[in-house]
Parts: C-alpha cells; sequence; structure tokens
C-alpha cells in the first residue's frame, strides 16, 4: 500500500467496528455486494478472496439494479449467485420456507428495498457492501443491518463522515464532495489532492464513519475519466482492507 494510505486509528471507531453483529466464530463473513455498474471493486473482491488474501469471508449474492451490468457477468463468471434487482418490477416471491414476517415489507421502504431485505436474508449476508450501487438507501432499509453496510466513495471524507472540509496529509483544507459527481468537483474545485474511502452507511449521504481512505494526487491534464481510473486503482486495495477489518472484529 502507498504511505499515505490512513487507516481510522481513533478508538471510537474500533468500537464502531467491533459492535458489528457477526457470525459466530469459525464461520464465513457472508458478502452481499451490491452494483449498478462495471464491478472493479467486485472483481477485487473476488480476487482477494480467490487468492486466499481475505479467508474466512465470501460472497454470498451480488444484486444489481441494472440489468446490463457488467459486474453481473463477472459474479456469473465466477459462479456466484447474483440477480437483477430492477427498481420497479415483478413482485418478489419468497420460498416457502422464509417465514412471512421475515419478508413484511416495512411501509416506510420502497418495495425494491422490501425484494432486496428479503434476499439478503435469505442468502444470510452478515455484511453489505455498496461496490458502485448508484441509489440511495433509506433510513428504513438501513435499520435493518445496524453497522452492516459500507459503501466506497471516490472523495476524501473526514474520519465521522460529517463536516464540510477534509485537511490533506500535507495539511491544506479542501472541501468534502459527496453524491455523484464528486471526482469531477474535485477537478472543478482545482485542488490537488483527491482521494476514495470506505466508511459505513448512514441515511445522510457519503457522510458516515471511515474505515479507511486513501489519498491520490490529481494530475495536471486529468479528466474525470483519468482521475476515476486512478481512484479506482487506490478503491480495489480499500475495499479489501476495509472487509478485511470488518472480519478481523468478529
Ligand atoms: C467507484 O468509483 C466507487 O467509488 C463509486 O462507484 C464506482 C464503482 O466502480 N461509488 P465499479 O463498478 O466498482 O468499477
Amino acid at each position: 500500500m502507498s504511505s499515505n494510505e490512513y487507516l481510522s486509528s481513533e478508538s471510537k471507531e474500533q468500537e464502531r467496528i467491533e459492535s458489528l453483529p457477526h457470525e459466530s466464530q469459525n464461520s464465513s463473513l457472508r458478502l452481499g455486494v451490491l452494483i449498478s455498474g462495471s464491478g472493479s471493486n467486485l472483481q477485487a473482491l473476488i480476487d482477494a478472496i480467490e487468492s486466499q488474501q481475505l479467508p474466512g469471508v465470501e460472497i454470498a449474492l451480488v444484486v444489481s439494479n441494472k440489468a446490463d451490468a457488467y459486474g453481473l457477468q463477472r459474479a456469473l463468471k465466477h459462479r456466484l449467485p447474483a440477480i437483477y434487482l430492477p427498481n420497479v418490477g415483478a413482485q418478489f416471491i419468497a420460498p416457502e420456507t422464509i417465514a412471512p414476517e421475515t419478508i413484511a415489507p416495512k411501509p416506510t421502504m420502497s418495495e425494491s428495498e422490501s425484494r432486496l431485505t428479503a434476499l439478503l436474508r435469505l442468502f444470510q449476508v452478515d455484511l453489505i457492501v455498496l461496490a458502485g450501487w448508484m441509489r440511495i438507501l433509506s433510513a428504513a432499509f438501513l435499520e435493518q443491518f445496524p453497522q452492516r453496510v459500507i459503501n466506497i466513495h471516490p472523495a476524501l471524507l473526514p474520519d465521522d463522515g460529517t463536516g464540510s472540509t477534509y485537511t490533506t496529509s500535507d495539511g491544506t483544507q479542501i472541501p468534502v464532495f459527496r453524491g455523484l459527481h464528486a471526482v469531477q468537483q474535485a477537478l472543478d474545485a482545482g485542488i490537488k489532492i483527491t482521494g476514495s474511502c470506505v466508511h459505513f452507511v448512514t441515511p445522510e449521504v457519503d457522510a458516515g464513519p471511515v474505515i479507511c481512505r486513501e489519498e491520490v494526487a490529481i494530475e495536471e491534464g486529468d479528466s474525470e475519466e483519468t482521475l476515476h481510473e486512478r481512484l479506482k486503482v487506490v478503491e480495489h486495495r480499500l475495499i479489501v482492507e476495509a472487509v478485511r477489518r470488518c472480519k478481523s472484529v468478529e
């Protein structure tokens, strides 16, 4: 890993991670990976698991809300259970073995979130990884999985995820960029350093406690595409490290 990688060391973050309701000892940490696009971060997890870099971790399910997401093909190539779950679509029918109360939709959740909940429970997912999932999850959905949803964000967030500024390792204060256009916003702001991080998901978008992050220098002539490609290289390390940290505290 590069020298400017940052792993949050604050004890409150460790406590937060330790509060993850993990599975019993010796069983796997089962990931539910949610995607909407190319799935290169999903691929990083697949590669890490297949090369024994994440012992005791398995991908239980891949869910895409886009039918043509390339990540679905990556999942199928590696024989992982994968499903396209449209934002609006056919009713999900649970197998009879699932108790009806387990899948009863919560009134404040969308129908798609109710179906997503049922799927995640059906596949006994312990940790939900948003790996390029382009849909905001409601507070009602998140309440069901406290400290069990993590997200990759292509910008730098402060330790607790909140606030409007971030101080880089060279002492420069930069704005915090949240939402869909964080990479372009970093370019537009004319700053020299941006980065990526993995954080716990809270109802406020891109504002949850950081698990790990790494800075990336913005180069002269960078476009949104070139910068995002370099950020993704970093993300592929970060997502593996974040899952490892979540696994290590069980
Ligand atoms: C990543 O850059 C991540 O930061 C953002 O969405 C992108 C997903 O890329 N949330 P991929 O689908 O994993 O290639």
